[in-house]
């Protein structure tokens, strides 16, 4: 089996949801929404205020729900077309759910200059922009076993699962060693 270990955070994740959804009570998932966090004003990189519920359950399974303006329409599409080959997984899911998801990825899609290309792999961690903010992260941080991949977004963004990446909300992931600290310091 591929990248496991990468899964390890899942049932965090998933408690963090679960705990959301009771709170936010019946009306919205009678209507097939979660509330997400609030909708800040940083260029779309948070979540939109309404994610259908399929989102958060299916697509928060293996790894934080992925806020859709982090990358452009064209590679939500591709993976939407390819989740029985997702990134070494099988993530497929019935033709209905995804129709729905692929719908609300490609409204809420990235438009800004930066998501003008689709990053290799269709990965938001082979995005210029991502490569860009991370760039004072020394090489040995992401090999760390509490970080295991850059798409773990919430290893250093304690509030990752929200779709809150501000650097007010940054996180130490286990073992950061004080040498490597720069970059959460600025
Ligand atoms: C069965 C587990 C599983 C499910 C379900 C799943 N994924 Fe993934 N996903 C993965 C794995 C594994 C990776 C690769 C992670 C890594 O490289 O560390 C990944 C990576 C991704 C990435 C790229 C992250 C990066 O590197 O920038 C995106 C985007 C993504 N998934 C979106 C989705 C969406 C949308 C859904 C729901 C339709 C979904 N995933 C459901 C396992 C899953
Ligand atoms: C190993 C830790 C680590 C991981 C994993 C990580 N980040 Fe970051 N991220 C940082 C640090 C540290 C900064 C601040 C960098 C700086 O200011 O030099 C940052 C900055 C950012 C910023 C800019 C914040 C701002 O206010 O300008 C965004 C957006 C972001 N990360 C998104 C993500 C996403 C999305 C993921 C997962 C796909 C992710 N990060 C994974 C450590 C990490």
């Amino acid at each position: 089996m591929p990248r496991l270990p990468h899964l390890i955070n899942a049932p965090f994740t998933l408690l963090s949801h679960g705990r959301r959804l009771t709170r936010t009570g019946g009306w919205m998932a009678l209507l097939g929404l979660a509330m997400a966090g609030p909708a800040l004003a940083d260029h779309g990189r948070s979540m939109p205020a309404q994610v259908p519920k399929a989102y958060v359950q299916e697509c928060a399974a293996c790894h934080i729900a992925y806020p859709p303006g982090l990358l452009p329409s064209r590679s939500w599409r591709n993976i939407m077309n390819g989740l029985d080959k997702h990134y070494g997984v099988d993530a497929s899911l019935d033709a209905a759910t995804v129709k729905q998801l692929n719908a609300w990825l490609q409204a809420n899609a990235g438009t800004s200059k930066r998501m003008a290309e689709a990053p290799a792999q269709d990965r938001i961690t082979r995005s210029a922009w991502f490569l860009r903010k991370h760039d004072d992260i020394a090489p040995a941080v992401w090999k760390l076993p509490s970080v295991k991949s850059a798409a773990n977004c919430a290893a250093c963004h304690s509030r990752a699962d929200q779709g809150d990446f501000d650097e007010d909300r940054l996180k130490h992931p286990a073992g950061l060693e004080p040498r490597w600290r720069r970059a959460w310091n600025d």
